[in-house]
């Protein structure tokens, strides 16, 4: 394991034990190995947070990860012309510049292996009745491109969240809506550390889904003004 994998501040255990925080700040490295759980060889990444000039390509990226996700799965009453639609405004190119321009929002990029590999989006929102505590934050989006699944790629953006979420907006609280049937990433937050408090729904045009809503307490060690963005 590189030197420069030296813990500097708790987090959850899981969100550690492959991608301890780079003391120097990871947002000002450029470069970070990210420990591979499995014979793969390590992917070099290199986080940074999304500017205006990203806006199309990550508008193109977070549709795909998002139809990958899901698209299989969602209720048969919810057709590709439903699907292409929610795609195009959840995720189009005006909407990611929207966000992007956004001081409440702040948008992580994974590069690794020089692609864009994954995202997260962190951002001040309207906070559901079940999520208690001070200074809610919300971890809005976390997409790992399949590829790169199981590689500690969603731990390392884990702990960039948590410095943003903490340190940027000030948050004491890290809270997520994840769709009720996306049982990997509801075993992946769990062992982020997160709790379920209650539900929210989500909708794909007219179609309501339940996500669960699930919650963690930030650590104010988290907080480090990131770099850049
Ligand atoms: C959920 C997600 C963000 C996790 O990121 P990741 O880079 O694959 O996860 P990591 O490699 O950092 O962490 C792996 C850990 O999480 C769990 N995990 C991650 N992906 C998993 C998967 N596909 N199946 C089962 N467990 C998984 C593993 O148990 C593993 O823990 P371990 O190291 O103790 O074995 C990623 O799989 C993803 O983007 N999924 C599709 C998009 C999605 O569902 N996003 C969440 C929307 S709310």
């Amino acid at each position: 394991m590189p030197a420069r994998f030296h813990r500097d501040r708790p987090a959850s255990r899981l969100c550690l034990r492959h991608a301890p925080r780079d003391p120097r700040s990871s947002m000002n490295s450029t470069t970070d190995m990210i420990a591979a759980p499995g014979p793969a060889a390590a992917p070099a990444c290199r986080l940074r947070h999304a500017r205006h000039e990203d806006a199309a390509e990550l508008a193109a990226f977070a549709a795909r990860t998002f139809e990958d996700t899901y698209g299989s799965d969602l209720p048969g009453r919810i057709g590709p012309e439903h699907i292409a639609l929610h795609l195009a405004t959840a995720f189009g190119p005006r909407q990611q510049a929207a966000e992007l321009a956004d001081p409440g929002v702040v948008t992580v990029l994974a590069d690794c292996d020089g692609r864009l590999a994954a995202y997260a989006q962190v951002r001040r929102a309207l906070v559901p009745p079940c999520v208690g505590g001070r200074a809610p934050i919300e971890l809005h989006r976390l997409y790992v491109d399949r590829p790169w699944h199981g590689r500690g790629i969603g731990q390392r953006l884990m702990v960039e969240i948590d410095a943003i979420a903490a340190g940027r907006f000030g948050g004491a609280v890290l809270w997520l809506k994840v769709w009720e049937r996306n049982a990997r990433a509801i075993a992946f937050y769990a062992k982020c550390g997160f709790v379920d408090v209650g539900v929210a729904d989500y909708f794909v045009g007219a179609d309501r889904l339940t996500d669960r809503v699930l919650v963690r307490p930030l650590d104010p060690r988290s907080a480090i003004r990131p770099a850049s963005g």
